[in-house]
């Protein structure tokens, strides 16, 4: 099974009950959370629209969450479209045109916007201003339409892919980081009494200690553990039925699956350790390169299993350790 992927299984997705609606609910990501409060706090009192903002991040951390808490605290209504879905210019004009002051347009993977439409949204960030040239038998017009005052809201798992003229019509711009296990224990509490199942406190930590700071994941782990403990009839998850749960899931004690495991064990067994290219790499564990830069290598950094050098991947000592590999240590 795959525990990570960078789409979110639409379980989740239809799940908005689980999403907190206000930015107090939010945990975690504390100084991206009290900056926001700071500019939503002072857009709505000077009664403007907040600045257009840019979300970035590896998948799973909130991004979206966080997208629609922005729109609820601002008191607007969200439009949600996905970079690669806008393929013309006219599917952009057309989700402009439908904005109501005051409202969010949420565009998800901005980093895959085509540059046409990309060019469009200039002018639509930066004074209201639409302008498209539309072709229609043969004969060129350019329509031209002001906008109300709406804020756009950019997520992606790259900000390096996006062009600089787009990065720099956001006035807002804000990371994410993998959350602490205090408060992916935080969130698996909350995800708890929202679902009505109760969980031991040492079955929280030991979920948190394998989702990988990011609560998709623990979310998604929790609606599989707790389907082990109903299916066993227990009315609470202990820690028994979490460690169980997990190992059949095949995540292992650092939160690893199957993908992580076969990725490392590519640098360790087929390329001595590294470094290697991540195109070889990739192409010899049968992945694509950028689900592995997007999704599975920025956790693998975090925890200091591997590193990036200037000659490719390397695993570290600790990546050994953990497979129990003996290490050689670095020749070069
Ligand atoms: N559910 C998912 N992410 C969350 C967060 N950051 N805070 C509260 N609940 C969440």
């Amino acid at each position: 099974m795959r525990i990570v992927d960078a789409h979110a299984n639409p379980e989740e997705n239809e799940d908005i009950t689980l999403r907190p609606q206000r930015l107090a609910d939010y945990i975690g990501q504390r100084d991206l959370k009290a900056n926001l409060e700071v500019y939503i706090g002072a857009a709505k009192h000077r009664q403007e629209t907040l600045d257009h903002v840019l979300l970035y991040g590896p998948p799973g951390l909130g991004k979206t969450t966080l997208a629609h808490i922005i729109a609820n605290e601002m008191g607007g209504n969200i439009k949600t479209v996905t970079g690669p879905s806008l393929e013309r210019t006219g599917d952009l004009a057309a989700i402009l045109t439908s904005l109501e002051p005051g409202d969010v347009l949420f565009i998800d993977e901005i980093h895959r916007l085509p540059s046409v439409v990309e060019e469009v949204l200039y002018g639509a960030m930066e004074d209201f201003h639409l302008s498209v040239l539309l072709n229609r038998e043969g004969t060129a017009r350019t329509l031209n339409l002001d906008l109300p005052p709406f804020t756009l809201i950019g997520a992606t798992t790259r900000a390096g892919d996006l062009s600089s003229p787009l990065r720099a019509r956001f006035g807002i711009t804000e990371k994410f980081d993998f959350y602490a296990q205090e408060d992916i224990e935080s969130i698996i509490q909350r995800t708890s009494k929202v679902m009505q199942t109760p969980i031991e406190s040492t079955a929280v930590s030991a979920l948190a200690q394998r989702s990988r700071g990011t609560p998709r994941i623990a979310n998604r782990l929790y609606r599989r553990i707790r389907d082990f403990a109903h299916f066993q009839q227990a009315e609470i998850i202990n820690e028994v039925i979490t460690q169980s749960a997990l190992n059949a899931l095949k995540v292992d004690a650092l939160g690893l699956d199957d993908v992580d495991v076969r990725y490392l064990l590519g640098i360790i067994d087929r390329f001595k350790g590294g470094p290697v290219g991540l195109e070889a790499l990739a192409s010899a564990i049968g992945e694509e390169i950028m689900n592995l830069e997007d999704v599975y290598e920025p956790y693998l950094l975090q925890i200091g299993l591997i590193n990036r050098t200037p000659r490719g991947r390397v695993a570290t000592e600790k990546a050994y350790k953990h497979l129990q590999r003996s290490y050689q240590g670095q020749l070069f």
